[in-house]
């Protein structure tokens, strides 16, 4: 009888085997999907990041990586942190075998990246003089293009050097980013990157490569470069768009970057995708609705490349499986953690069926808002905070990175021409040491004074930051024309307040009205780097160019 049990259990385990039924999702990945690489096999190349366990060939990792991706970029090994740690001391070995792998397995090796502001030894910019910076920029440049030659078939020779909140883009030297390179060198140190590095090797591509580059303001700083460039000679042959977008994503503006990137005659990669679902941040997995909207997201995105193709050479993901993403915590990619294929992997796959199949019901901006009321009044800014004792309590408590620090709370007054914000913070480290404002602690206060809700920013919209010590700045709209930004900042025991005056820029304040608004708290740890945001309404960290996920203020 035992005997016959067991028999019977192997024939039905035999059954199960052949036929799949538990597990649909595996028997669909080995049997019927598509490989992306044969799929896009005429548009562009499809790459992903990777280090060497990628290729340890008994791994699902490599049979997904085999599979489907033609091109690898080095996800660290080839950072300036990796290369040249010590100067002079090149470290080659890991990266080479990087390269071995990936040549050997018919795949296309991309270079990333030569002058960046992060994970890069200080010896090479930190407290030497520009002709030294100089020598050390140019150094590296020539030593690691030199070294692997042709292996490797494109670099991204400056990253990420433009600032998120650009004002004036087609001064585009003052978007600039202030990065070591530059303030050691000035802000030339791009062109003389680019010349290194095609003196070092005339026959590869040179990326230049930054994120948000949706954004309409930074997107033009980046063609107001390159178009210098291509006038004056400089090398320049790509533009890579990172592309590590979230559910607030503009597809239009992502398309809408890539024609004007287009019109240079340039080669536009995009080369770090992945699509995070904040909302989804913490939990265990990710539910059906939300990997099917996450899919949505990448069908959209999939079609606009598809269709401009003729201008695009690569789209690379930032990685394989959820799991081993550097944003795992909002399941970012088109393999979850076991390497099978999400959703979006059949979107990928099929952009235009995907969506026939599972049309997008309503806009992704119709997300509900909170709605927060202000009181009549006028406030003295830096005068007692009884001033707002008849306003509500707005709680700054919503966090949107993965570590949880600094909340806060505030309140709000109008008049006419004003509103008054109280802001609360409680955070018992402050710092300011960081060159980017946003990652010092400080609060920010966003306006969409006629509630248009758009994907972008309007001259009704503002951003404004204030950090513990009263330094102001200001996101893409810059400073209201109709009145100053009176401010008011104090450090205190466990925290810190700021008082701002906020003039209107288009409405007049009247009772009934309702405008977009939302407000934020940026929480830097003890080394000045930024470790927790919070928000009020807008879960997504995304405000700075987009007023479409604020949430909703009364005049009452
Ligand atoms: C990330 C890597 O994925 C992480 O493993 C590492 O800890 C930090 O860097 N923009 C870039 C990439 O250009 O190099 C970054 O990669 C992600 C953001």
């Amino acid at each position: 009888m035992k005997g016959a049990m067991k028999l019977l259990l192997i024939v039905l385990s035999v059954i199960i085997f052949v036929t799949g039924i538990p597990n649909k999702e595996r028997l669909v990945l080995a049997e019927t999907t598509e490989k992306l690489k044969e799929v896009y096999g005429d548009y562009f190349m499809i790459g992903t990041c990777a280090d060497n366990s990628y290729f340890s060939s008994s791994s699902a990792k490599y049979r997904v990586l085999s599979e489907h991706f033609n091109a690898i970029t080095a996800e660290n090994m080839m950072k300036p942190e990796s290369l040249q740690a010590t100067e002079g001391d090149f470290t080659f070995a890991q990266a080479d075998r990087l390269v071995k792998s990936t040549l050997s397995n018919d795949m296309t090796m991309i270079g990333h990246t030569l002058a960046w502001h992060q994970q890069s030894p200080k010896w090479m910019n930190s407290g030497v003089g520009r002709d030294e910076a100089i020598r050390n920029l140019e150094n590296h440049i020539a030593e690691v293009i030199s070294h692997f030659g042709d292996d490797v078939y494109s670099w991204d020779v400056v990253n990420e050097a433009f600032n998120d909140s650009v004002t004036d883009p087609s001064n585009w030297r003052g978007a600039l980013r202030d990065t070591p390179w530059k303030k050691a060198i000035g802000s030339d140190y791009l062109e003389i990157a680019f010349k290194a590095a095609r003196k070092a090797n005339p026959n590869i591509k040179l990326y230049y490569n930054d994120y948000n580059m949706d954004n309409p303001s930074k997107r033009e700083a980046a063609y107001y470069m390159a178009k210098e460039f291509l006038e004056k000679d400089i090398p320049i042959d790509g533009i890579g768009m990172q592309g590590h977008y979230n559910m607030m994503t503009s597809v239009a503006a992502v398309e809408a970057s890539i024609l004007r990137f287009k019109e240079l005659g340039l080669a536009i990669s995009i080369t770090e995708l992945d699509v995070t679902v904040n909302e989804a941040r913490g939990q265990s997995k990710l539910s059906e609705k939300l990997e099917l909207a996450q899919a949505q997201k990448y069908a959209q995105l999939f079609k606009v490349f598809k269709e401009n193709a003729d201008a695009i050479e690569r789209v690379t993901f930032w990685g394989i499986s959820d799991a081993a993403s550097w944003r795992r915590e909002s399941f970012p990619l088109i393999f979850n953690s076991k390497y099978e294929p999400k959703q979006a992997f059949y979107a990928v796959a099929d952009p235009d069926k995907f969506l026939e199949e599972n049309p997008i019901a309503k806009p992704d901006a119709d997300a509900e808002a909170k709605t927060a009321n202000a009181a009549y009044g006028k406030a003295e800014i830096g005068g007692d905070e009884s001033q707002w004792k008849n306003a509500e309590e707005i709680k700054v408590n919503n966090y949107i990175m993965a570590w949880q620090g600094a909340t806060g709370t505030a309140k709000v007054l109008w008049d006419e021409k004003n509103l008054y914000v109280l802001f609360k913070v409680t955070d018992s480290v402050l710092n300011d040491s960081s060159v980017n404002p946003h990652e010092e602690d400080s609060v920010e206060i966003f306006l969409d004074e006629t509630n248009g809700k758009m994907p972008f920013y309007e001259n009704d919209d503002s951003q404004y930051r204030i950090n513990y010590k009263n330094v102001k700045t200001y996101g893409a709209t810059g400073e209201p024309k109709t009145g100053k930004v009176v401010s008011y900042a104090a450090a205190e025991s466990g925290g810190y307040t700021v008082q701002a005056q906020i003039p209107f820029r288009k409405i007049k304040g009247e009772k009934g009205l309702t405008i977009g608004f939302d407000l934020q708290i940026n929480d830097a740890n003890a080394q000045g780097m930024r470790v927790s945001i919070a928000k009020w309404n807008d879960l997504t960290d995304n405000s700075f160019q987009s007023v479409s996920g604020f949430g909703n203020l009364t005049l009452k």
